[in-house]
C-alpha cells in the first residue's frame, strides 16, 4: 500500500480544500492509498510534522476557503541542509510519494526534490494567475469575483459623491486579478505591473472622462503596478519573506493623493488585501480545485514524478514541474488592450 503526503505551501488560497478533498477521496477510496497531510507546507517538510488524513477529515470542507493543513513560505533553501531534510522527511514519515500544492516558489522546491529523485507531483496554486504552463490556478476566480463585487460597490458610493476611487488589489509581478477584476467591474482605468503608468496620462484618461460628463471614475491598481520613472515597488517596510519577495503596498494610496492633486477631483483609495484571498472558493474553483486534485492522485497512481496537473484550454493535462516555474505568466496583451477600449 503507497502512503501518499500532500502539503499546501506559499500563501493560502480559495480551493485549496477542494484539491486535498478530491485526492483524498479518490486516493482512499479507488487506489486504496494512505494519505498523510503534512503541515504547514515545507516546514512540515524540514522539520517532520504530518497527520494521517481520512475521509472524515475531509467531509465538508469543498466549501470552505483556506487550508486544512496550514501553510507557510518556509524555504528549505534557506534552511541549512534544507533539501537533505526534506528529502529524509519521506523516511521518517514513511512516505511513498509527495502531492506538493501551491505556487512558483512551493513548486520551484518540489521542482528541486524531484531532481534530486524524490517521487513528487505538483497541483498548481495562487490567486495572482501567474504560474507558467497551466491557463488558470484555482483561487483566481473567486479573488476576481470579490474584485468585481468591490469595484460594484465603489461605483455606487463614487458616483453619490463625485469621487475618483482608487483599488488596490493584488498581484505583484502579474496583473491579472485588476485586468480581469477591472473588465468586470466596468474600471475606467487599470494599472498592472506589466506596463509602467505615467501619472499625467492617468490624470489625462480621468478628466476625459469627467469632461464627458461623468462625475466619478473608478481606478483598479495591482499592488505591483509601477510609475514610469521608477523601477521600484510601493512597499511596506524592506523586510523581504524567504523567497525574497517583499511586502507590497501602498500603490492606491499614493495614486489617490496624486490624482486628487493634479486632477482636483476628490479621491479615495481602498486596499482590498487579504480578503481577496479569503473565503469559500466559487462554483469554477471548487470544481479546477477538485479536477486537479484527482489528477494529481492519478499521477501517484501512475509513478509519474516530476510532474505538474494543469489546465490547458479545457482539458487536465501533465507538464513537467520544470515548465511551470523559472518564468511567470505575465498578462496576455491582448486582454489588456480589450480593457484599454473602456480607459477614460
Ligand atoms: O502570492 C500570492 C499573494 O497573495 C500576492 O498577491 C501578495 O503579494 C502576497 O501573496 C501577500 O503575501 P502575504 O500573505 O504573505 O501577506
Amino acid at each position: 500500500m503507497m502512503r501518499v503526503g500532500m502539503l499546501t505551501g506559499g500563501g493560502d488560497c480559495p480551493g485549496l480544500n477542494a484539491v486535498i478533498r478530491a485526492a483524498v477521496r479518490k486516493g482512499i477510496e479507488q487506489y486504496g492509498f494512505e494519505l498523510l497531510g503534512i503541515k504547514r507546507g515545507w516546514a512540515g517538510m524540514v522539520d517532520p510534522e504530518a497527520e494521517q488524513i481520512d475521509l472524515r477529515s475531509v467531509s465538508g470542507i469543498l466549501q470552505r476557503g483556506g487550508t486544512i493543513l496550514g501553510t507557510s513560505r518556509t524555504n528549505p533553501a534557506k534552511i541549512e541542509k534544507g533539501f537533505e531534510k526534506c528529502a529524509n522527511a519521506f523516511k521518517i514519515l514513511k512516505m511513498d510519494a509527495l502531492i506538493a500544492i501551491g505556487g512558483e516558489d512551493t513548486l520551484g522546491v518540489a521542482n528541486k526534490l524531484a531532481k534530486m529523485g524524490m517521487p513528487i507531483v505538483g497541483a498548481p496554486k495562487t490567486i495572482d494567475n501567474d504560474l507558467n504552463a497551466t491557463d488558470f490556478t484555482f483561487g483566481f476566480d473567486t479573488a476576481v469575483n470579490i474584485v468585481m463585487e468591490a469595484v460594484d460597490r465603489l461605483h455606487t458610493t463614487a458616483e453619490s459623491h463625485d469621487r475618483v476611487m482608487v483599488v488596490e488589489v493584488m498581484g505583484r509581478h502579474a496583473g491579472w486579478i485588476a485586468v480581469y477584476g477591472g473588465i468586470s467591474g466596468g474600471a475606467d482605468v487599470i494599472l498592472i505591473p506589466e506596463e509602467k503608468f505615467d501619472i499625467e496620462e492617468v490624470c489625462t484618461l480621468l478628466k476625459r472622462r469627467h469632461a464627458r460628463g461623468k462625475n466619478f471614475s473608478i481606478v483598479v491598481a495591482a499592488e505591483g503596478a509601477l510609475p514610469k520613472d521608477t523601477n521600484s515597488f510601493m512597499t511596506k517596510g524592506n523586510e523581504l519573506d524567504n523567497f525574497g519577495h517583499v511586502k507590497l503596498g501602498g500603490i492606491g494610496e499614493a495614486l489617490a493623493k496624486e490624482i486628487e492633486k493634479r486632477t482636483g477631483f476628490e479621491t479615495r483609495a481602498t486596499v482590498l488585501g487579504h480578503i481577496q484571498r479569503g473565503g469559500s472558493p466559487t462554483a469554477f474553483d471548487r470544481v479546477l480545485g477538485t479536477r486537479f486534485g484527482i489528477a494529481a492522485i492519478d499521477l501517484v497512481a501512475k509513478k509519474d514524478w516530476g510532474k505538474m496537473v494543469a489546465l490547458q484550454g479545457n482539458k487536465i493535462v501533465a507538464v513537467p514541474l520544470e515548465a511551470a516555474v523559472g518564468t511567470l505568466k505575465t498578462v496576455d496583451k491582448d486582454l489588456f488592450n480589450i480593457a484599454k477600449v473602456f480607459f477614460g
